[in-house]
C-alpha cells in the first residue's frame, strides 16, 4: 500500500512509505517482540499478583532498559463460561479486579500487557475459546487496554478453515481501534510461513517449546527441545519481513534442565532467527548469570536489527554448526555452534559469512564483549552445547560500525 502524508508549514513537507502486502499493516512489531510470558513456568497458575510481580521485575532487572516491553498472559486466566451477555469472564480468584487494572498497572510500569485465546471453541486447557465470538473478545481486550494477542489453535474448529479462523481475529482486532500485535499459535500445522505474513505479526513455526537441548521427537509431536527446533528453522530464513515473524516459541533461558551454556546458546540462536524473544522464567527469582544472558546488548542488538533479515545456516558437519545473519549496517552476526559433548575448535571465513571483502575484519566478541582485527578468520573452541558469537565489520577501524 502507498501512503502519502503531505503537510504545509514553512515547506512542504512529502513523506512516503511503502507497506508491503507481505507484512500485516498494522504498524506494529517493525522488530520482534520482546516480553515475558506466563507458560513456560507457571502454566495454569496465572494471577494478577504474578504479573504485576513480573512487571516491576521487569523494570528492576534492567530487561524493560534492555528492550523488553510485552508481559504476556497466557492460559487459563478466564472462567469456564462466558457471562449472559456472552463476554469471557478473567477469574476473579485470580485477577480480583479484571484484566483492565492489570493493565493499568502495567502500562504505569511504561510496559504493554498481553492476553491469550484460541481460534477454536476452547482454549488447550479447556476454556471457552473466540471461534464465533471474535468481534466481541476483540473489542473486549481493546477496552482493557490489552496490546498483544497470542492466538492458539485449540479446541473445535466448527467446520472453518485455518484461514477463516485467523482472518476472523485479523479483522476483528483491526475494528477494534486499538493497536495489539497479533501472534498466532497455530504451532507450525499447516506451514504458516507460506501464508500468515498478511494476517498476523508473528506465527509459531513449531510444536511446543521445552527445556532440553533436544528431545529427538518427530516435528510434529510434543514437545521440542532447543536443537530440534533450530533444525526446522533452517528453511525459514527467507519468510519473515519486518512485520512479520518466524515464532520458534518462547525463550526457555534458565528454565528446566538448561546448563548456562545451553541457554546463552538458546538465547543467540533465536536472536540470530530474529526470533521474538519472549522469555518465559520467573522473573521475581532470577540468577545473576540468567539476567545477563537476558539483559546480554550486543546480542539483542542482532535480533532487533531494523534490516530484519533473518539468520540462515551456513554449514553443519553432525557437530557443529556455523549460522550468519546480515545485519543492516554491512556488519555480518556469526555463531558457531557445538552441538555435542566435549570441547571442539570450530573455524569460518568471512568470506564464508557473506561479509563484503576487506583486507581485515573487525570482529567483536558478543558475548566476551571484546574487539579485535583479523584477516578474514573467524575461530573459537567452543564447549558442549555451547556458542561463540561474533559481530565482523569489513574493515578494522573501529567507528566502522
Ligand atoms: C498450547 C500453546 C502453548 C500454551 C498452551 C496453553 O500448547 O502452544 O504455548 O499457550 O497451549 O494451554
Amino acid at each position: 500500500m502507498l501512503k502519502v502524508f503531505t503537510a504545509a508549514g514553512a515547506g512542504m513537507l512529502l513523506v512516503l512509505t511503502f507497506t508491503p502486502a507481505r507484512a500485516l499493516d498494522n504498524g506494529l512489531a517493525r522488530t520482534p517482540p520482546m516480553g515475558w510470558n506466563s507458560w513456560n513456568s507457571f502454566h495454569c497458575d496465572v494471577s494478577a499478583k504474578l504479573v504485576e510481580a513480573t512487571a516491576d521485575a521487569m523494570v528492576a532487572s534492567g530487561m524493560r532498559a534492555a528492550g523488553y516491553v510485552y508481559v504476556n498472559i497466557d492460559d487459563c486466566w478466564l472462567l469456564k463460561t462466558r457471562s449472559r451477555h456472552g463476554d469471557l469472564v478473567p477469574d476473579p480468584r485470580k485477577f480480583p479486579h479484571g484484566i483492565e487494572a492489570v493493565a493499568a498497572y502495567v502500562h504505569r510500569k511504561g510496559l504493554k500487557l498481553g492476553i491469550y485465546e484460541s481460534a477454536g471453541a476452547t482454549t488447550c486447557a479447556g476454556y471457552p475459546g473466540s471461534i464465533g465470538h471474535e468481534k466481541q473478545d476483540a473489542a473486549q481486550f481493546a477496552r482493557w487496554g490489552v496490546d498483544y494477542l497470542k492466538y492458539d489453535n485449540c479446541g473445535d474448529y466448527k467446520g472453518e478453515t485455518y484461514l477463516q479462523r485467523y482472518t476472523a481475529m485479523r479483522d476483528a482486532l483491526a475494528q477494534s481501534g486499538r493497536p495489539i500485535v497479533y501472534s498466532l499459535c497455530e504451532w507450525g500445522n499447516k506451514q504458516p510461513w507460506t501464508w500468515a505474513q498478511p494476517i498476523g505479526n508473528l506465527w509459531r513455526t513449531t510444536q511446543d517449546i521445552t527445556p532440553r537441548w533436544r528431545t529427538d521427537q518427530p516435528e510434529n509431536s510434543y514437545p521440542q527441545g532447543i536443537l530440534d527446533i533450530l533444525d526446522q528453522q533452517a528453511k525459514l530464513s527467507t519468510t519473515s519481513h519486518p512485520g512479520a515473524w518466524n515464532d520458534p516459541d518462547m525463550l526457555e533461558v534458565g528454565n528446566g534442565y538448561l546448563t548456562d551454556d545451553e541457554s546463552e546458546a538458546h538465547f543467540s540462536l533465536w536472536a540470530l532467527l530474529n526470533a521474538p524473544l519472549i522469555a518465559g522464567n520467573d522473573l521475581r527469582d532470577m540468577p545473576q548469570g540468567v539476567r545477563d544472558i537476558l539483559t546480554n546488548r550486543d546480542v539483542i542488538a542482532v535480533d532487533q536489527d531494523w534490516g530484519g533479515r533473518q539468520g540462515y545456516r551456513v554449514s553443519e558437519d553432525g557437530n557443529t554448526q556455523v549460522w550468519a545473519k546480515p545485519m543492516s549496517d554491512g556488519s555480518v552476526a556469526v555463531i558457531l555452534l557445538n552441538t555435542r559433548r566435549g570441547p571442539v575448535n570450530i573455524v569460518t571465513t568471512a568470506k564464508a559469512i557473506g561479509s563484503r571483502a576487506a583486507a581485515s575484519y573487525r570482529v567483536r566478541d558478543l558475548w566476551k564483549h571484546t574487539d579485535s582485527v583479523s584477516d578474514g578468520r573467524i575461530e573459537a573452541t567452543v564447549g558442549t552445547h555451547a556458542v561463540a558469537m561474533f559481530r565482523v565489520w569489513p574493515g578494522s577501524k573501529s567507528g566502522t560500525r
